[in-house]
């Protein structure tokens, strides 16, 4: 990698002589690796033997992507873009292959227009700062995304994107109405220029495949001045298995305006016992007050107890500091910060679930959790407008017809625990075979699980990604294919898991 030549390429391209010492760290500088490993996640791929990149791009204006585009190319080396960085494979800032990271943490600006009920947000904002712009502006408006507010809005976006709200609005996705690209030729286009062949696949297909997205218009959509949270937690001593076993048949038909998931862990009930159990916490958020939400739940699933003291009024944005693990009390403010208080090595996991697990499944269940006590399952109930959106209205496929996800979890602390922890989580994945989909066993492409397959030539055929593609995408597959081959003809956008290129017909 001839450094000083892709700098010189950098200068010229950008059109600021300027710029490039701003915007360009390269290893030489005392602050590469703090800016290399500031949002990395997952502990697995902060390490000295993890490849590095050449240099890091922190562009503050759309020409230094077209710039990086353009010399990247020229000089032979891959791109990986990173917005948020949570990627649970490092994805988007580990590579096998010679590469430079276009880090977008600079471009997060978020314009709310409470008029139009919409807001441009770029890629490089973090949930937390999207849902802090909103508040700022109104009381009344929200977007369905996720709950961990250093979450990026760049890969959570383009690869789906589901919250507390999903069940009511769908998708992040599903509420994009206009985005800007760099696309391989370095060229700027917004949903006019692209198409809708690009415009639908970057809405849950991942952007990875398909150039830079650096900016997202998207819908913002009414909650109430009043919302509720609530929680109910259980061991299997208290009949949580029953409880579960009944919260399958019930969590999707429930209203729309309610959220009722369920988080699975292990406990060791008191520290005097040594015996450890398992305790499910049902909680979620009713789009409404108490009042309205105690029948509902009395109704449809009286064996779970909901009190009036489990649950608690709020607004909408406090909901938000709620499900990030803040005090609602708190200034929202804190969703501003871009660092997670904590970090930790994991390896996920995920599911779909389309006929109920027998209680005999769960038990089993049970004790694989039990054999690693740092797991954690999180089980989210779909329906609701989940299931009134076509599977190919955008490439996120997992509709009507599932009843929930769900993502398994472990967590540890050092590198040397790590084979241990991920082949119990692999035979965690096994065990669970028989009672989720299959042909194909779905997954959730923003849990991005390298097990599943991936790309280890530049060339990987259509067959081969077919087998981690069919997965994520299941009949939308071979349409991002099509859109990749159409818009990325030379691969240019290659990583472990970016779409194959069709060799042409002969
Ligand atoms: P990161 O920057 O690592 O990018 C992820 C992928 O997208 C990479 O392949 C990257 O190259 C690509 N990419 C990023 N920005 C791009 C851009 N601007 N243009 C093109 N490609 C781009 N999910 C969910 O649906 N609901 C939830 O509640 C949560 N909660 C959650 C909590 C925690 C702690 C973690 C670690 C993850 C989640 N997720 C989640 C999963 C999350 O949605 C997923 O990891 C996203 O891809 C993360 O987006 P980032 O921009 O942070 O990742």
């Amino acid at each position: 990698f001839d450094q000083v030549s892709f700098l010189q390429c950098f200068s010229l391209h950008s059109l600021q002589s300027n710029s490039t010492s701003l915007t360009i760290t390269t290893r030489n500088d005392p602050t590469y690796i703090s800016l290399l490993q500031s949002s990395i996640q997952n502990l697995r791929f902060l390490n000295t033997s993890s490849p590095s990149p050449q240099l890091i791009v922190t562009p503050v204006h759309p020409f230094q992507i077209q710039a990086a585009i353009v010399c990247s190319q020229k000089h032979g080396v891959h791109v990986r873009v990173r917005s948020g960085g949570h990627d649970y494979e490092g994805l988007s800032y580990v590579s096998q292959i010679p590469f430079i990271i276009i880090d977008l943490r600079n471009m997060r600006s978020v314009e709310v227009d409470v008029e139009k009920e919409c807001a441009w947000v770029e890629s490089g904002a973090t949930l937390g700062e999207l849902y802090y712009g909103i508040s700022q502006k109104s009381k009344f408006l929200g977007f369905p995304a996720g709950s961990c507010p250093t979450v990026g809005v760049g890969g959570h976006v383009s690869g789906g994107g589901f919250g507390t709200i999903f069940r009511k609005y769908g998708l992040a996705a599903d509420n994009v109405i206009d985005a800007k690209i760099v696309d391989v030729n370095g060229k700027i286009l917004d949903r006019k220029a692209m198409g809708e062949d690009i415009f639908w696949a970057i809405r849950g297909g991942g952007g990875a495949s398909f150039g830079v997205i650096f900016s997202w218009k998207i819908k913002l959509l009414p909650v109430p001045p009043t919302v509720t949270v609530f929680e109910v937690d259980k061991t299997i001593e208290e009949n949580a298995t029953m409880l579960l076993y009944k919260w399958q048949n019930v969590a999707h038909r429930l209203h729309e305006d309610l959220f009722l998931h369920a988080v699975i862990g292990v406990v060791t009930p008191s520290s005097t016992s040594a015996n450890k159990t398992i305790s499910i916490s049902f909680g979620g958020l009713y789009l409404g007050k108490i009042e309205r939400l105690l029948p509902l739940i009395r109704e449809t699933f009286p064996e779970l107890g909901l009190t009036r003291e489990s649950c608690t009024e709020m607004s909408w944005i406090q909901s938000v500091l709620y499900f990030a693990g803040f005090s609602q009390d708190g200034s929202p403010g804190v969703l501003l910060n871009r660092t997670q208080s904590s970090k930790s090595f994991f390896k996920a996991k995920s599911d779909y679930v389309t006929k109920p697990i027998s209680e005999t499944g769960l038990e089993g269940l049970w004790n694989k959790l039990i054999e690693d006590e740092a797991s954690y399952l999180i089980l989210t109930p779909y329906g609701g407008v989940m299931s009134q959106i076509p599977d190919s209205e955008t490439p996120f496929p997992h509709r009507r017809g599932n009843m929930y996800q769900i993502q398994y979890m472990v967590t540890w602390a050092s590198e040397e625990e790590s084979n241990q922890h991920i082949n119990w989580m692999r035979g965690l994945y096994d065990y669970m075979a028989p009672y989720v989909s299959s042909f194909p066993r779905a997954a959730y492409m923003n849990y991005r699980d390298l097990d599943l397959g991936r790309n280890y030539i530049v060339n990987t055929t259509y067959a081969q990604a077919s087998v981690w593609g069919l997965k994520y995408f299941k009949s939308n597959f071979r349409r991002l294919v099509k859109v990749k081959t159409a818009s990325d003809p030379t691969n240019f956008f290659w990583n472990e898991q970016s779409f194959p290129v069709l060799s042409p017909r002969r």
